[in-house]
């Protein structure tokens, strides 16, 4: 964890980086509202690290962030800055921030994000402190991050609506959600909405061992099936798994993928709360003098992990999940 000299911080910056995720906007209330209590003047920049090399800096108020705590997606925008992975545009964007006098940052993004804040510490001695803000749950440091639990709903209740429709048509479905490199929501939509199996980019899997499973359940009169598969890194992929199924055992599926629904709608109260939390927290922390960390949720507990770990270690998909929904699925 790194430490400056917080008593000469006066104006801080926020910002939404990489994917949007419902909670942002709760994330932003927080923070802006918690620094203006403390006698910090606040500015919003818009789009991630492109704000920043554009200079589109907003100052928030108080009544800034009214109204938005029950709203997906992020008023202050979010995306991707592509120039930011070069040192000659982070010390342009240094410069940029320094003239409009914000000397501390609080980040709400991902791990690209993170790696974005962690250098401009590093070259340009900026204290940031990030909050967890992406749907899919994998960043080291934290049980939980912001989006992920609106997102996992999202596909629970599309997960619910099939299983009407596939239980009516005796039909196998194969459910796509959104992880590009993991697959927290998979294995959390498919294990509360009863998946028969479940297939993410860090697991191995045989499609045999899964075709045999629907066979047999077949023999015992189950005759609709649903496999919930994390994108990987081709969304549409459950596409070409159902071709492998169809090849390989003349099993035909439905295929439902349900893209970036799941980035939208309105943040689940745990988001809300979630959002709440680490946004005061975040506020407090950078007062205290800390920086290069980010705020995360151990339980109940509002914990930091530095930076350099959310980037470096990776958090693992409990495995035992699948296999727990394909014995229950039974
Ligand atoms: P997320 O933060 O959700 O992981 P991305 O990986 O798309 O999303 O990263 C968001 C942004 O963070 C990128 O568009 C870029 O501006 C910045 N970023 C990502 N990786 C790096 C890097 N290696 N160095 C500097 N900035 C980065
Ligand atoms: O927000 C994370 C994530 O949803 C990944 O799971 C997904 O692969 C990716 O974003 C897609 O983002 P985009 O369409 O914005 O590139």
């Amino acid at each position: 964890m790194a430490h400056f000299d917080s008593k000469n911080l006066k104006t801080l910056g926020v910002y939404a980086s990489g994917g949007d995720a419902p909670g942002m906007n709760a994330a932003i209330r927080a923070v802006v509202r918690t620094a203006i209590l403390r006698n910090l003047r606040v500015v919003g920049i818009v789009q991630g690290y492109t704000g920043f090399l554009k200079k589109e800096f907003n100052e928030m108020e108080l009544r800034s962030v009214a109204n938005i705590i029950q709203r997906g997606g992020s008023i202050l925008k979010a995306g991707r800055c592509p120039e930011f992975r070069e040192a000659k545009y982070r010390k342009i964007a240094a410069e940029n921030l320094r003239s409009f006098g914000i000397d501390g940052l609080i980040c709400i993004g991902g791990d690209g994000s993170f790696t974005g804040a962690n250098l401009l510490w590093q070259e340009q001695q900026i204290p940031v402190v990030g909050i967890p803000g992406t749907i899919d749950n994998d960043i080291y440091g934290t049980e939980y991050t912001i989006g992920f639990d609106t997102a996992v709903n999202t596909a629970l209740d599309a997960i619910d609506r099939i299983r009407d429709t596939a239980a009516s048509h005796d039909r196998l479905f194969i459910i796509e959600v959104m992880g590009r490199e993991s697959g927290f929501i998979a294995v959390a939509a498919g294990l509360a909405g009863g998946a028969e199996d479940i297939f993410i980019p860090e697991h191995p899997f045989e499609l045999k061992h899964t075709i045999e499973l629907i066979k047999r359940g077949i023999a015992r009169g189950k005759m609709s099936s649903i496999l919930v598969a994390a994108e990987g890194p081709k969304p549409g992929r459950a596409y070409d798994l159902a071709d492998e199924i169809r090849k390989s055992s003349g099993l035909e599926s439905k295929v439902c993928v349900l893209g970036h629904i799941q980035r939208g709608g309105a943040p689940t109260a745990m988001d809300r709360l979630l959002a709440s939390r680490m946004g005061a927290k975040s506020v407090d922390e950078i007062l205290h003098g800390q920086c290069d960390i980010m705020i995360g949720v151990r339980g109940q507990e509002m914990v930091t992990c530095e930076l350099s770990d959310c980037l470096h270690k990776k958090k693992h998909v409990d495995h035992s999940l699948i296999e727990l929904a394909k014995i229950l699925s039974n």
